[in-house]
């Protein structure tokens, strides 16, 4: 297998942090989360992260939901951002903004299968694009969201009806916890080239004082890290495409513990709003030095299942 050292500030030369994702050669196992990487901060991924994955892209504009939107809770905090986005035309328009040196994944979301086929074609002929993620699990919209997560059908119809466009390009289904084994073997049989686990989890706010709902949303964050971490290993061992991990990761142990329950990349969410990606990816490349590994052997290096 071919893989390229990273050339990352900070971290030890000599560790080996690249892996390859359906066939695409990361200098890191670090991807954004898709919505949580701030556009201001495009200039400073290179070097951090071994993909680029932008908000999701929806067929037209969306203004997303009402505030409140965010909510801090124990150990995470709960978003109902509602998929916000200038949707596609836009968002193409405007694609050379993320021409920042890594590979460009997107991820995309529709209301039907109809319209997610019809983006997956837009994108299947945009040479910048190297894979596209569809979002099946998104919690906060009424429509587009869940309901493509329901079950082995709904994922099956979906990813087949997607992979057919995108021939050319890597197509990752990215899931939701529930059912997460049974959505991701059907995604596979599918024609996913990889899944990814998990988006945020259901949750609920209450106001005690006012007696009343303060926000319903998807909570992300370390208290999610145990589920997505169960959820990669349960799927890496009934999959033979790569899973990309994501769900709580805050610091390089956290990434190498998502490897080596057989992540093959690992995307970084909201633990990127409290620590910097680059201090988890020195934390990472310190663990991959004290035990003599590369990042890319850690999907076998778990001594017991
Ligand atoms: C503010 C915010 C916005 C998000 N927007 C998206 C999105 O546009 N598309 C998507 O697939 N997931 C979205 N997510 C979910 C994350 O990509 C990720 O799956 C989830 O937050 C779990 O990872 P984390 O605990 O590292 O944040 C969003 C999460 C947050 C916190």
């Amino acid at each position: 297998m071919v893989t390229r050292r990273a050339t990352v500030v900070g971290t030890d030369p000599d560790v080996d942090l690249g892996v390859k994702l359906c066939g695409i050669l990361l200098a890191t196992p670090l991807i954004p989360a898709a919505g949580t990487l701030a556009k201001e901060t495009l200039g400073e991924v290179k070097g951090v992260y071994g993909a680029m994955l932008p908000k999701t892209v929806t067929p037209r504009p969306r203004a997303g939901n009402p505030p409140p939107r965010v909510a801090e809770v124990s150990s995470g905090m709960i978003n109902s951002i509602g998929l916000q986005n200038p949707g596609l035309d836009r968002f193409l328009e405007n694609l050379t903004d993320y021409d920042v040196g890594l590979p460009l994944f997107v991820s995309v979301a529709a209301d039907t299968v109809g319209e997610f086929v019809a983006m997956c074609e837009r994108f299947a002929g945009e040479e910048r694009v190297s894979a596209v993620e569809l979002n099946l699990s998104c919690p906060n919209v009424e429509h587009g969201g869940l309901q493509f997560c329901a079950g082995p059908g709904t994922v099956r119809e979906v990813v087949a009806a997607c992979r057919v466009p995108l021939s050319g390009k890597p197509l990752f289904a990215k899931l939701t916890n529930e059912g997460v084994v049974n959505n991701a073997v059907a995604a596979e049989e599918a024609g996913a080239d990889a899944v990814t686990l998990i988006n945020t989890i259901p949750a609920l706010v209450l106001d005690p004082r006012e007696r009343q709902v303060s926000l319903r949303g998807g909570l992300s964050g370390p208290a999610i890290k145990p589920i997505a971490l169960r959820a990669v290993y349960e799927v890496s061992q009934v999959v033979g495409v790569p899973v990309i991990g994501v769900g709580g990761v805050t610091s390089g142990t956290d990434v190498a513990e998502f490897m080596l329950a057989g992540a093959a990349a690992v995307q970084v969410g909201s633990g990127s709003f409290v620590r910097e990606p680059q201090e988890m990816l020195e934390e990472f490349a310190a663990y991959l030095r004290k035990n003599g590994l590369r990042a890319r052997d850690l999907a076998d290096a778990l001594t017991e299942r």
